[in-house]
């Protein structure tokens, strides 16, 4: 049996993370520019399946039962048996990474998708996005404790998302193309510990943050019409009110702030952090024209950058 593949790409949340768990609206977008690749084959002369992971870690082997119950690919693994009924026959997988770990662009969600995809080849199992999602759902459960679906959901459909959590998901049209540049901050936290953080400070302080939810709610629900039609100059200036929210919520960091303001000195439409924050990636809208220029003056002050487009089809 030939070796078989699958990809994921990565993600970015334009509007409304954090209040998305607590009800609120959220966008996320794909972002092709960064994938993970998952390749898998029978083991041929061991009855124990294997993973190989290659990242800009470098590259290491774990045989799956050595691996943690709540380790991602073994979660993802275990899910995928459960909901297919299925025993797995012995493999080797491996996972190659282009996608930042704990940096606010999807990468556990990614890495589950591509793993599911290719596991579903492998027993010759034609998978649909709904049932890619519902798995790789779980495996983050397993991993951030309480998500609210919106990066598993924008992976697995691998299509811009309008999320609310226990409601249908809403497929985005962005008939423009808009170009954005993501700048890390350098810094890494688990989704998990930020989403703690929030709920702790929210028990301290209801009013305020319910109040802080609801209007970025309303930034994400303005954002769906801007995104419709095309409006780039309001897309950006939501992003920036976004993120003054953010800072509000306590889940901003100076290095972020400090690629926020960059990109915005630069002539960014508007910028904002993306992902669960406290470190992580910034991501800021901008021309065509504007995007080298931009990049270039982030790489200064950031270790990597990442420039890509999302909609435009
Ligand atoms: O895991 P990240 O950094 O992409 O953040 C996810 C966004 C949150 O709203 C903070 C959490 C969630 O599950 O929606």
């Amino acid at each position: 049996m030939p070796a078989i593949s699958s990809t994921a790409t990565g993600k970015t949340i334009l509007f409304g993370e954090h209040a998305v768990v607590h009800g609120s609206p959220a966008i996320a977008v794909p972002i092709h520019a960064i994938q993970v690749k998952a390749i898998i084959q029978p083991s041929i002369s061991s009855q124990e399946s294997m993973i190989w992971i290659r990242n800009n870690n470098g590259k290491e082997s774990f045989k799956l039962t050595d691996l943690a119950e709540d380790n991602l690919f073994r979660g993802t693994i275990t899910e995928f048996q459960h909901e297919l009924q299925f025993s797995l026959p012995p493999f080797i997988l491996t996972v190659t990474s282009e996608i930042p770990i704990a940096a606010g662009l999807g990468s556990s969600a990614a890495v589950a998708v591509a793993v599911i995809r290719v596991l579903g080849e492998f027993v010759g199992r034609k998978l649909s996005n709904e049932m890619v999602n519902r798995i790789a759902y779980r495996s983050e459960v397993i991993q951030h404790g309480s998500p609210s679906g919106i990066d598993n959901s924008v992976i697995a459909y691998e299509k811009p998302v309008y999320f609310e959590k226990d409601k249908p998901l809403e497929i985005l049209q962005i008939k423009k193309k808009i170009h954005v540049v993501l700048g890390d901050s350098g810094e890494r936290t688990l989704t998990k510990d930020v989403i703690q953080f929030v709920q702790e400070s929210m028990q301290r302080d209801m009013d305020r943050f319910q109040d802080v939810f609801q209007r970025i709610g309303n930034v994400a629900r303005s954002a769906r019409t801007a995104l419709e039609n095309g409006d780039i100059q309001l897309i950006g200036s939501l992003m920036t009110e976004n993120h003054r929210y953010l800072q509000e919520l306590g889940v901003s960091s100076p290095k972020l702030d400090q690629l926020v303001s960059s990109a915005m000195q630069s002539d960014a439409y508007g910028a904002k952090l993306c992902g669960a924050g406290q470190g992580g990636f910034m991501v800021a809208a901008c021309s065509r024209e504007q995007q080298a220029a931009i990049a270039n003056h982030l790489r200064n002050i950031s270790p990597r950058v990442i420039e890509a487009s999302i909609g435009g089809i």
